[in-house]
Order: C-alpha cells, then structure tokens, then sequence
C-alpha cells in the first residue's frame, strides 16, 4: 500500500487564499492592510532567495511590504535602533529579521528588541512563554511548527489521544511542535515523546509514534521500519545532499533528501510528507498569516 501524500504545495495554496479573502475583507471593513519589513543584512545567497520569496509572497497577498536590506558592516546598535523605528511604524504589523545575522552582532539581542506584538517570527521569550500556556495566549506560533500542525489537522489525521513521536528537540521545530501538539484543544490534545541525540533507543520511540515529526537534519536518519503501519510521517528535514542540473532550466540545482528514507516509507506510512513540496511551502504561508493576525488582533478582531 502506498501512503496519501501530504503536498505543502496544495495545502499551501488554500491558505494563501483564505489570507487574500481576509486581506480584502479587513482592506473594505477598516482601510488597512498588513504590513511587513523584512530586514536583510550582508548578502548570504540562501537569505537573499528567502527573503525574496517572502517579499513575493506579501505582495501577491496586498500586503504592505518593505523590504530593507542593509550591508553586513551595520553595527549591532545601529541594527537596534532600526528594529525600533519598526516597532514604533503604526504601519507595520510584522517585523522580520533575516538569521543568520553576520557575525559580531548578537542575534539574541536583536530577536529580543523586537516588539512581541509584531514577532511574527515567533522567537520572541515572550511569545516563547504564550505558546507555552496555550489556548487564547498563543499571537504567533513559530511559522514552521505552525504549518507541520496545518498539514497534519488538513489531511484529516486525527491528533487527539495520539502517540506523537517528535526527533529532534531545536528552538525552531523540535520543542515549539512538542509543546504545540501537546497544548489542551483542538489540532492537539496529542500523548508527545520527544527523542533527540543522546536517546537511548530511538526506533523504539519511532516505532509507537501515530505521528512521526522528524526534524534532526540527518539525512535518512529514521530507517523504513521503525515506521507503525499507516502512521503519519512528517519529515521537515531539508538535506543537500550533492547537486545536478535542472531539466528545466539547465542550471545547477541542489539535490535534497529528508530525514526519513521516503521512497521506502512511503509502502508502509498511511500519510507522508516529500521532500522537496512537503513541509518547505508551509513556511512562509504561515509568516503571511502570522502577519495578518497580528493586524487582526490590533483592530480587535481575531
Ligand atoms: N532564516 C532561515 N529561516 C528563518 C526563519 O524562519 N526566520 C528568520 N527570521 N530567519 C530565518
């Protein structure tokens, strides 16, 4: 039997038009719009292609974007000062902050002069503490967290009571699903193990999971049986593992590989995730939504 794919590229495109169905709304109800900064310092090749697809994304939605790109010789005390003019824009709901910032400036410092209220990043201690109290304290899950929940709740995979088995324990992904698929209510409600290097016996963890979050950053870490018949596997690994030309463009393009080896767990999951298409598009989606529902909770209407 082969698993339903679960493509972040579909799920993505339904979202991205209930933001533009809200934007619109929200623009003939109160004449505004959301607003991002996207703040982009040096010029790291991998940054510049986020950052730009982020920057698309906004604008396709009506958003209101500014993008503000500055050398990789911006002092640490000039870059606060610019997250300040920010903070204090009544224009801008979002703030966004390109890492890796270049080195010699403290990235924690930077994150933490954000205001919480415009952390659509979700790093913020602040917004850190929220996602951990849950329920109607949480304004800004962390965007990748936020779209693997998505992607499970829409491919009707049922969380409540499961067994969900999470590899890797990062700020990013690791610890913020854990704490997510673990909260009280609905998307949740989850029985949550979280495994990480120094655990002893990882396939036996794997293998009770009903949902399989794999995001370790090891290429084909989680091997084909230690997968339950008919889990969910969701696999946010996104691995270079060596490079070849594009049959459509002729150019150079790297080759990716997941965490879980997919070709093999697919004959055996109910629902998996590809890579790439899988958890990938999921990310900036939920940026655009993280962005909305900061200018809905400012009107009061989220
Ligand atoms: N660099 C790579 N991913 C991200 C992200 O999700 N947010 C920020 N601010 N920087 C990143």
């Amino acid at each position: 039997m082969s698993a339903t794919l679960i493509k972040g590229t579909v799920i993505r495109d339904q979202i991205i038009e209930e933001i533009k169905a809200d934007v619109e709304k929200i623009k003939a109800e109160h004449g505004v719009v959301p607003g991002l900064v996207t703040i982009l310092v040096g010029e790291d090749p991998a940054s510049i292609s986020y950052v730009t697809a982020k920057i698309k994304t906004a604008k396709d939605l009506g958003f209101k974007e500014v993008q503000d790109s500055q050398p990789a010789t911006i002092s640490e005390d000039e870059l606060l000062a610019l997250v300040d003019k920010y903070n204090r824009d009544d224009s801008i709901n979002g703030i966004l902050v390109q890492l890796p910032l270049p080195k010699g400036i403290d990235d924690k410092k930077v994150l933490n002069a954000i205001d919480p209220d415009k952390d659509v990043d979700g790093f913020h201690p602040v917004n850190v503490g929220r996602l951990m109290i849950g329920g109607d304290e949480v304004k800004f899950p962390p965007c990748t967290p936020a779209g693997i929940q998505e992607m499970i709740v829409r491919a009707g995979v049922e969380t409540s009571g499961a067994e969900v088995v999470v590899v890797g324990r990062s700020n990013i992904v690791g610890k913020p699903i854990a704490n997510m698929m673990l909260q009280k209510g609905a998307k949740a409600n989850a029985t949550v193990t979280v495994v990480h290097t120094r655990t002893k016996d990882l396939a036996f963890h794997c293998k009770r999971a009903d949902i399989l979050i794999v995001a370790a950053g090891v290429p084909g870490l989680v091997k084909p049986e230690w997968i339950k018949p008919g889990a969910c596997v969701i696999d946010v690994g996104v691995n270079r593992v060596g490079e070849k030309i594009s049959e459509k463009t002729g150019k150079k393009v790297a080759i990716l590989k997941g965490d879980v080896d997919f070709e093999e767990a697919k004959e055996i999951a109910g629902f998996i995730t590809p890579v790439p298409g899988g958890v990938g598009p999921m990310t900036i989606t939920m940026l655009m939504r993280n962005t909305l529902n900061s200018l809905k909770f400012k009107l009061g209407i989220a």
